[in-house]
């Protein structure tokens, strides 16, 4: 369904993962696997968005350990930097530069009708003006890069949609500068159910995060919410979040017959969760043999990030350019 399959230009893709804890179950298989699945020679960009970030954490050492983190487990997952381009988002200083040249036209109904601002609100966060215009930031991080499809989850849509206004607002205001981008859902499979059958998303609580071994895995896979039916019960396969989870990361055939199981009655939900987590065990193992062996190795992702910074800001650069001519800052 490419909307520009004849042309010549190949289809540029951005999208960026913010460094606010340690990532989980539903950021690999709502977010970074489909989105790892899309990058394409060297057209794809992949950020730790720590200015993001900022916005929500207060120990530096903890936005240092989540950032690192974060790149360990997107090149553990398969981002492969011969192929795509990965840097952290402070390390192109046109980023801000460009917000602020977006900030002047953003009309603040816009910003106020952001649903993530309200939400983190309502959770109790500080309502600070980077919360605020967070989403201006995360259009000059699409904008700068010239970003055709932004593959987020459906929670990011809304702030796609904001990126694309504030191009048109440009547009209307200097001439042509920007081409307008295309959120890329990601589609069913990101519904991960967390441990309490809600979404799984680190403000509820309810994370399984990746790279779960052992006694730590046990724990929190035993934690998962059931109803009360007896070891004797039939259950219901299609509302259990250990079945959602089991589909994740089992085969066809051992999800069938996970879900004849249930369905018979006669088995209990420990023994359902010990075969979760075996089957998230045995998953995980390569991407976690992977991280090991990259964490052992801090002065190769340094130069690693050094290099993505370097390819980033090429085209940063260029565009920042031609936004200081259209604006008269040149
Ligand atoms: N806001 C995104 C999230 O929380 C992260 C992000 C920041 C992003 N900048 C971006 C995603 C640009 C895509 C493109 O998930």
């Amino acid at each position: 369904m490419s909307d520009q399959g004849a042309s010549a230009t190949p289809t540029r893709i951005l999208s960026g993962i913010q460094p606010s804890g340690p990532l989980h179950l539903g950021n690999y298989f709502g977010m970074i696997r489909p989105a790892l699945a899309l990058q394409t020679g060297r057209q794809s960009f992949y950020f730790v968005a720590d200015l993001h970030a900022l916005t929500t954490v207060r120990a530096s050492a903890d936005l240092r350990r989540w950032s690192r983190g974060v790149v360990l487990d997107l090149l553990a997952a398969g981002l492969d930097p011969a192929r795509a381009v990965l840097f952290r988002q402070s390390d192109v200083a046109e980023v801000t530069a460009l917000a602020w040249v977006l900030s002047a036209v953003t009309p603040l109904g816009l910003l106020e009708r952001a649903h993530a601002f309200k939400d983190k609100v309502a959770r109790g966060l500080p309502a600070s003006h980077g919360l605020f215009a967070y989403p201006v930031l995360m259009a000059a991080d699409i904008l700068l890069f010239d970003a055709d499809l932004v593959p987020v989850g459906r929670d990011q849509m809304q702030h796609v949609e904001i990126t694309r206004d504030i191009a048109v607002k440009l547009n209307e205001a200097y001439g042509p500068i920007f081409k307008l981008p295309r959120a890329s859902i990601l589609n069913e499979v990101a519904v991960v159910p967390g441990t309490d059958g809600q979404k799984m998303s680190k403000s509820y609580g309810n994370t399984i995060e990746l790279g779960l071994t052992g006694p730590a895995l046990r724990k929190r896979v035993m934690g998962i919410v059931t109803d009360s039916a007896s070891v004797a019960d039939p259950k219901d396969p299609a509302v259990s979040t250990i079945v959602a989870l089991y589909r994740l990361v089992a085969t066809e055939s051992d999800v069938r017959r996970m879900e004849e199981e249930f369905r018979g009655g006669g088995t209990g939900y420990v023994k359902f969760k010990r075969r979760l987590i075996e089957a998230l065990e045995a998953y995980f193992a390569p991407f976690r043999a992977r991280r090991e062996l990259l964490a052992r190795e801090p002065g190769a992702i340094d130069r690693l990030l050094l290099d993505g910074a370097e390819q980033a800001r090429a085209v940063a650069v260029q565009t920042m350019a031609r936004v200081r001519l259209a604006v008269g800052i040149d």
